[in-house]
């Protein structure tokens, strides 16, 4: 979501709506009567029209923006259309921002730098889902001013009360959505009505055109008057002498000599220089890609945030913050994303959701994932202290991503609403025992052997034995086990993808506490996602985490059917049965794959036996 300078006369304008709402003929009308379009494209438009166009003779102003479009999607990065045009009174940039419900993601990254949205509405068809959705997401990423343009008014006879009634409809819907100027506009794309010109057809209409209103409507945001954020892109340093730090100035200005603070560290220094372009300058404004340097040698790295001494940002590990989910795979909380915020990277997880929010009643639902295009209201906790304004105060470093780590997808998007100032009076207490040293008068390297694999794989028969055979081997051992935990620390939770998560979560933060005792502990949980077996990984030093995977066929597991539970399964008795009803995410680089199917469980206990004692000798 990466602005750019908001210079004065240039207004950024998002279009809202489907092709079948004649966004691409509105614009097209726009830029043709302000006489924007070469005649040669003209010719070229009038000549497919008549093969391809939906309009009879008449020129099809949809082709000239399809057009645009289909050459566009050729290209691979850019996924939402702008569009540049100047008129004698305003420049304008379009981000045109496709209809159908999957691309909220690109309407969050049009919307998150414009600063008027033009909501299309088909006359004959009134306010939809989608344009209470699209008014929504506008206001929650900052847009607050709306042009509703009822367009197609042609066909339904230029009615003024079609008009009154959609309008007033949207008036009460939108009254909460914090917009500081909405403007109804009854329109033709097709015939032009109320585009550049008045329409003889709507005599009771008195407001402006929708060029008129464009050019006209006054938009307060300016970056440059916010406090002055600069994330630190890197740190440039060619030799000894020079140490600079560069990055784009997000938002307010900075001169030279003014003092400045390192927000996450506390450190403040002041501006000794700063080099843009052409070399040394005076200033530097919202936009400006410059080099910045400190009078004093502070330490900054890439992705600190430098900001004035009496204005800082936030500096926090918990937030509230408005998350719009854009990945198939839904949000679940407790599951680890990685998040970017300014230049950092971090990982994050969503430790509540506080509601969900019904974009066609905004409604506030309870919930315990999001799904696909859903937003909800959510806690989050970041790995490490992080700058951050609220979104409503700075639309680039109140403003994130999170990025599924498998996939590398971008998977949601987030406004900040508040730092938690929770727990912060917390330390972490440092023990004059520590685990090193408690290993080493158990005289064992503590480790984690995590036995994964599906219901009736054999994890707990394998794992079983192999304490038993550590135990008599002298080593201290403690084994965790999904059946018994499920009776009580984790008794509040069932097998629906987020209890699972949750389920490992704690389970991973009990081992870790175990491991830390110094102990060789036993996993064995069924842990079907990559995702939180991950986790656990992380949580634990290089080496100490040992993945097992008891690779059993699910047609064994069924024959065996110890707990009769995969009959029950099949009978439809028990709802997300895993390899059943709920997916297994088989693991990609696990230190031991077991052949559940074959050997007896004492010739694979020996084996995992083999591996602990490698590990345990150095190896
Ligand atoms: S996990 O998926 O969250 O890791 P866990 O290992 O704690 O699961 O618990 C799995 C055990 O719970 C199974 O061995 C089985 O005995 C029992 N169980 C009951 N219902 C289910 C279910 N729907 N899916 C899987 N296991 C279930």
């Amino acid at each position: 979501m990466d602005g750019a300078i908001t210079s004065r006369g240039l207004l950024r304008v998002l279009t809202c709506g489907s092709v079948d709402d004649g966004k691409s003929t509105l614009i097209g009308r726009l830029l043709y009567d302000c006489q924007l379009i070469m005649e040669d494209t003209l010719a070229a438009i009038a000549r497919d029209s008549r093969k391809h166009g939906t309009v009879g003779e008449e020129v099809d102003l949809a082709l000239l923006v399809d057009g645009l479009e289909a050459e566009r999607q050729q290209g691979i990065t850019i996924d939402v259309a702008y569009r540049f045009f100047t008129t004698p009174r305003r420049s304008f940039i379009v981000a045109d921002c496709p209809g159908h419900e999957q691309y909220t993601r690109n309407m969050a990254t049009g919307a998150s730098n414009s600063e008027l949205a033009i909501i299309l509405v088909d006359a004959r068809k009134g306010l939809l889902t989608q344009t209470r959705r699209h008014s929504y997401i506008c206001s929650l990423l900052g847009i607050r001013h709306v042009v509703l343009a009822v367009n197609k008014i042609d066909l339904v006879h230029f009615d003024q009360q079609v008009f009154d009634r959609i309008v007033g409809e949207y008036a009460t819907f939108a009254a909460g959505l914090g917009f500081h100027s909405m403007v109804p506009i009854p329109t033709s794309g097709r015939f032009g009505d109320n585009v550049t010109q008045r329409s003889g057809n709507t005599p009771w209409y008195r407001g402006p055109t929708l060029l008129e209103h464009l050019e006209a409507v006054e938009v307060e945001e300016e970056l440059t008057k916010i406090p002055f954020r600069f994330p630190v892109q890197w740190v440039n340093r060619p030799n000894q002498d020079f140490r600079g730090f560069s990055g784009t100035v997000a938002s307010g200005a900075v001169a030279l000599g003014e003092s400045v603070v390192v927000a996450a560290s506390g450190v403040t220094s002041h501006i000794s220089r700063i080099l843009g372009p052409d070399g040394d300058q005076e200033r530097a404004v919202a936009g400006e890609a410059v080099t910045i340097c400190l009078a004093d040698e502070v330490d900054v790295a890439r992705g600190d945030v430098l900001a004035p001494v009496s204005d800082r940002p936030a500096v926090a590990d918990q937030f509230a913050a408005h998350l719009l989910w854009m990945d198939e795979e839904p949000m679940l909380p407790g599951r680890q994303y990685m998040m970017r915020i300014g230049n950092v990277w971090t990982t994050a997880s969503v430790t509540a959701i506080k509601h969900r929010v019904d974009v066609s009643t905004l409604d506030q639902q309870s919930a315990t994932r999001l799904a696909l295009n859903e937003i909800g209201l959510c806690n989050l906790a970041t790995a490490q202290r992080v700058a951050m304004d609220p979104y409503s105060q700075n639309r680039l470093t109140g403003a994130f991503i999170l990025v599924d780590r498998f996939t590398n997808r971008t998977a949601g998007c987030g406004m900040i609403n508040f730092p938690l100032r929770r727990a912060t009076n917390v330390h972490h207490e440092h023990f004059l025992v520590d685990k090193a040293a408690r290993a080493a008068s158990l005289g064992q390297k503590p480790m984690l052997l995590w036995f994964t694999g599906l219901s009736g794989s054999g994890k707990s028969t394998v794992a079983k034995l192999v304490e038993q055979a550590l135990h008599q081997a002298g080593r201290h051992t403690y084994s965790l086990d999904g059946d018994n935990l499920r009776h009580g620390l984790n008794r509040d939770l069932g097998f629906t993808d987020q209890d699972r998560v949750e389920n490992i979560r704690r389970v991973g933060e009990v081992a870790k506490l175990m491991v830390d005792a110094g102990l060789i502990v036993l996993a064995s949980f069924i842990s079907p996602f990559r995702a939180e077996r991950q986790m656990v990984r992380e949580m634990l030093a290089e080496g100490e985490f040992v993945e097992i995977f008891v690779d059993t066929p699910i047609e064994v597991c069924m024959q065996r059917d110890v707990k009769g539970l995969y009959a029950k399964a099949k009978r439809g008795e028990i709802a997300n049965f895993t390899g059943v009803t709920s997916p297994y995410q088989r693991p990609e680089a696990a230190e031991l794959v077991l052949d559940g199917a074959g050997p007896p469980a004492e010739a694979l206990a020996q084996q995992v036996l083999a591996l602990v004692e490698r590990r345990q000798a150095g190896g």
